[in-house]
């Protein structure tokens, strides 16, 4: 079978499942990206997350995922995805990506922001600022009718006329009883192609974002995922549901946060 004829539909009861694990990824979210300062080392953050996500009952979802060591990716600079905690502290002017997923009720919730570390530069700054736009302009695709790729080209149109490039080896996707499901949602490439947009599909939508070259590789580790040349990146995540009248965003908090 195609991978377009997978792409599972939701139902009203599953939608209830992925709001409430799209909430507890986003208050896990929110709570690491509070503790983004100088001096915290990557491993507090990801036990912090940990801790909060098991004490309302969830799982976090990358722990243990094809090995993955963390339950949190924290990426610094350079680092666009995938950076694994450890004993490294954060330092003034460190732009800091963090990515959590949940699994509860059967359901996981996936995203991602990227936080600055004390005082930083005006170009990260605006970095950090173009990446969570270009998901915003992407997702304004995310309509009933549009095709996946739809976004995909709205994502990299903002992003480039920006000056910056995204990243290609890595892609947004599907999510739902699965951390990762079809379809995949690339942010390149030309408007028009993959799958119809319905109702009840639930999918992850994630720029990643170099300053400079949008080449990365990924270190001997066989996580770490950094820019090629070096600059700095950025990455914004959220879960999203397609409806009759638009995209909803799930990894929101209580309070109406996307951040
Ligand atoms: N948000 C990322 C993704 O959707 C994080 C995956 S990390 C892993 O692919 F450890 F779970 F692989
Ligand atoms: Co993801």
């Amino acid at each position: 079978m195609k991978g377009i004829e997978m792409i599972s539909i939701k139902s009203p009861r599953e939608i209830e499942a992925m709001r409430r694990a799209g909430r507890l990824t986003a208050q896990a979210r929110t709570l690491a990206g509070s503790m983004v300062r100088p001096g915290v080392t990557t491993h507090e953050i990801d036990q912090a997350v940990r801790r909060f996500i098991e004490s309302h009952g969830g799982k976090p979802s990358f722990l243990g995922y094809a090995g993955y060591p963390g339950s949190a990716c924290i990426s610094v600079n350079e680092v666009v995805i995938h950076g694994i905690p450890g004993p490294r502290k954060l330092e003034e002017g460190d732009i800091v990506s963090v990515d959590v997923g949940a699994l509860i009720g059967g359901f996981h919730g996936d995203c991602a922001a990227t936080y600055p570390c004390g005082e930083i530069s005006e170009e990260a700054k605006r970095l950090i600022q173009v990446t969570q736009q270009s998901f915003w302009e992407g997702i304004k695709n995310a309509r009933f009718g549009c095709r996946v790729s739809d976004i995909s080209h709205a994502v990299q149109q903002y992003v480039e006329s920006n000056g910056y490039t995204v990243v290609r080896d890595f892609v947004g996707h599907g999510v739902g009883a699965k951390l990762h499901e079809p379809p995949e949602v690339p942010n390149f490439g030309p408007a028009g192609h993959g799958a119809r947009l319905l109702p009840g599909m639930t999918i992850a939508v994630e720029p990643m974002v170099c300053a400079g070259d949008w080449r990365v590789k990924v270190l001997d580790d066989q996580w770490t995922t950094v820019s090629l040349d070096g600059s700095l990146t950025a990455h914004y995540e959220n879960t999203i549901l397609i409806t009759e009248d638009g995209p909803e965003i799930l990894t929101v908090t209580e309070d109406g946060a996307y951040v």
